[in-house]
């Protein structure tokens, strides 16, 4: 592309309709053009930004990928406190608080919102000339942490609004949540790598928008619904509830489109009760309505109350709970070796669906919650999937119930059950154990993993159990074994073919892929995918040593670990090394060398001046080199950018006289990752 200007102006023009086409996927749910295109301009605008980092923005859609891992979020104080909701359970109590309201109000008659109320978490989202700044929880409603840049990840969240529309500053609130969906396959995925499931919807919510490393937030399915102005400085806005929420989706939030404006309290009651019934319709959690009076002024006027408002309710939707008998309690041996303990419980409809067992997590949950077997307890069906108990009934207790102990040894291979200190979890301390390697296959072939989608985990079973296969590699022999697999109940020719078929299809999937499917614990898709990025192949990845991994960002002594012992185990070594002579592809291909000149950091000079936080400077002169830029330790008019770093020296003056750019050391990291990336 020719000069500057143009390049600019090209950018400018790629961030616009990416944003255009952001919102119409994410927010209005109706894209225009197809996720190849969108891509295609991502790639293009990427491309451009890492030739010229220079132009790079913190509202280009670029930037939603994630930042470095932060050490500790920052506090931010709340202009005006975030306020909680009081609840009421029943229209007699909802006609009450309406009464109460209307008599502050001098018997005035009013309008009022009604809205799902999202189980997610409050957040409050700061936009300073039409730029977001600062995202916030809500905490304990005056002070919450800084996690913007974990909520730039959020697809539904807008990075910028129109400056024209948009009041100079303005604080917008709302809810992140995870969708239904989005948590099913969360948990699945999680349940597969062996890593401790979410209780609902909420809790992944809460956990994923408070990862330190906002590249794991940024995988996770995690949208918006705003609900409120905060703060506003410089424009006037509509004095109205449901005008500011028709003015905010104007300015391109995510606004509910279930939000109900209505005249009178029975009105609201009609909600209510049709909410109730279409609820478990709706593509998210939700545990109440929430009534709020339109008024902008009414709502001043009426005021709060020991921080709760007294313009607005949260009106309870029946929670979906019965209560049930729990007959025992029995394991499962999951891939890991994790020993999973489920409830058995008398079969009870919950919420229009029959209950017969429920997760219970690990065996200090169970002592927590001081359930026993033989227990009445009160079941919930929390996320819509997984079935919960919430307490034991005690007053029901006849003094026959039972404490629960796990095993000391593996139910299905008897060998000895450990647990690990920093653990919360049992684990079965034989690797061979058949209900480990049963799992162990089942993983490698599922959609995350190698795909193999001819192999269900059915068949993994049969194959399994008349040992045709022992282990994940066995699959890649099963060609030889045709006539066996003939003979197989319910294997008809085509089905055969097509499991042979699509085993050989799997040979090439990409190493991040291969990486996940080895099963090794804690590695889970998202590590996997990090693990590829770094290494070549599996081989040097069984090579490399507990430092080396823990020098990748996010990777923690757990994890590399569990790498590093994985690798030494001969049982694994047995596995890769079939893997291999069975031709599947155990690397990436080695990338092209570019030539000097073609790296993102070509003809750039950098200075470090002070101590840098995340890296010795050495280690950071050294991937400025690798991405073709030059390190030196003099300011001149030639250097691009000095690197400012804690205490730094008088290089900064000196910068400053020369005109110089200088960066802080979280800019200088951004422009590190983002360049590793272009090359
Ligand atoms: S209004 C003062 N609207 O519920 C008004 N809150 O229990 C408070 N919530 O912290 C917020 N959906 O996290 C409002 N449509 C909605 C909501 C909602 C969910 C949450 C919010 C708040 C909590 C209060």
């Amino acid at each position: 592309m020719g000069g500057v200007v143009e390049v600019k102006q090209r950018i400018e023009q790629l961030r616009s309709l990416l944003n255009y086409h952001n919102h119409r996927y994410y927010v209005l749910d109706s894209p225009e053009i197809s996720d190849e295109e969108y891509d295609e301009l991502m790639r293009e605008l990427s491309q451009l930004e890492s030739e010229h980092p220079e132009l790079i923005t913190s509202d280009s859609p670029t930037q939603r990928i994630g930042a470095p891992p932060a050490e500790e979020f920052g506090v931010v104080e709340h202009p005006e406190p975030l306020l909680s909701l009081a609840n009421v359970f029943s229209y007699e109590d909802l006609a009450a608080w309406h009464r109460r309201a209307s008599n502050l109000l001098g018997g005035s008659d009013f309008d009022l919102v009604c809205e799902p109320k999202i189980d997610g978490l409050a957040v409050a989202l700061t936009y300073i000339d039409g730029l977001l700044v600062t995202g916030a929880t809500r905490g304990d409603g005056y002070r919450g942490e800084n996690i913007t840049q974990n909520l730039k990840t959020v697809r539904s969240i807008p990075l910028s609004v129109s400056g024209k529309k948009a009041p100079p500053k303005f604080e917008v609130r709302g809810e992140v949540y995870i969708p239904k969906e989005g948590f099913r396959k969360l948990n699945e995925e999680r349940a597969r790598e062996g890593l401790p499931l979410f209780a609902n919807p909420r809790n992944a919510a809460a956990g994923s928008v408070r990862q330190l490393d906002s590249s794991i937030t940024a995988k996770r399915p995690l949208d918006i619904f705003v609900y409120g102005l905060g703060p506003v400085e410089g424009k006037a806005v509509p004095d109205t509830h449901w005008e500011i929420m028709q003015y905010l989706k104007s300015l391109g939030f995510k606004v509910n489109p279930e939000i109900t404006l209505c005249r009178t309290i029975d009105e609201a009651e009609e909600y209510h009760q049709k909410w109730v019934e279409g609820r478990e319709s709706w593509p998210y959690e939700a545990d109440g309505m929430v009534v709020k009076v339109n008024s902008i002024a009414f709502q001043g006027e009426l005021g709060a109350v020991a921080h709760e408002p007294r313009w607005a309710i949260a009106y309870k939707f029946p929670a979906v709970q019965g209560t049930t008998r729990l007959i025992d309690i029995g394991i499962n041996v999951g891939r890991t070796g994790s020993l999973n303990p489920y409830a058995i419980l008398e079969p009870v409809r919950v919420g229009g669906v029959v209950i017969s067992s429920a997760a219970l997590h690990n065996e200090e949950d169970i002592h927590r919650k001081d359930i026993r077997i033989g227990d009445t307890v009160i079941v919930q069906r929390a996320g819509e999937v997984i079935p919960e108990i919430v307490s034991p009934v005690v007053s029901k207790r006849t003094g026959k119930e039972k404490v629960f102990h796990m095993p000391s040894h593996c139910p299905v291979c008897g060998a000895e059950v450990i647990k690990p200190e920093d653990e919360a979890m049992h684990r079965c301390t034989n690797s061979a154990c058949p209900s480990q390697a049963l799992e162990k296959i089942k993983h490698f072939v599922s959609r995350g993993a190698m795909d193999i989608d001819g192999v269900g985990e059915k068949l993994c079973q049969t194959l399994f159990e008349q040992g045709l296969v022992k282990d994940v590699a066995d699959l890649y022999y099963l060609k030889d074994k045709k006539e066996q697999l003939l003979g197989l109940e319910k294997m008809a020719d085509k089905s055969v073919s097509n499991a042979l078929d699509s085993i050989d299809a799997s040979r090439d999937r990409p190493l991040a892929r291969v990486i996940f499917a080895l099963g090794i614990l804690h590695v889970g898709e998202e590590y996997a995918e990090l693990l590829a990025e770094n290494f070549l192949s599996v081989d040097e990845l069984s090579k490399a040593s507990q430092e080396q991994l823990l020098s990748l960002p996010s990777i923690g002594p757990k994890i590399a670990d569990s790498i590093v012992t994985f690798f030494r185990q001969k049982g694994n070594k047995r596995v890769i090394k079939k893997l291999r002579k069975a031709g599947v592809k155990l690397g990436k291909e080695k990338v092209e060398e570019a030539k000097p000149e073609e790296l993102p950091l070509a003809g750039l000079e950098f200075v470090i001046t002070g101590k840098l936080k995340s890296s010795a400077r050495s280690e950071a002169e050294a991937r400025i080199k690798a991405l073709g830029g030059k390190a030196s330790s003099d300011v001149t008019k030639k250097t691009s950018y000095v690197v400012v770093g804690a205490d730094p020296g008088s290089k900064v003056a000196k910068a400053g006289k020369l005109g110089v750019k200088r960066i802080n050391e979280a800019e200088f990291m951004e422009l590190l990752t983002q360049s590793s990336k272009a090359k």
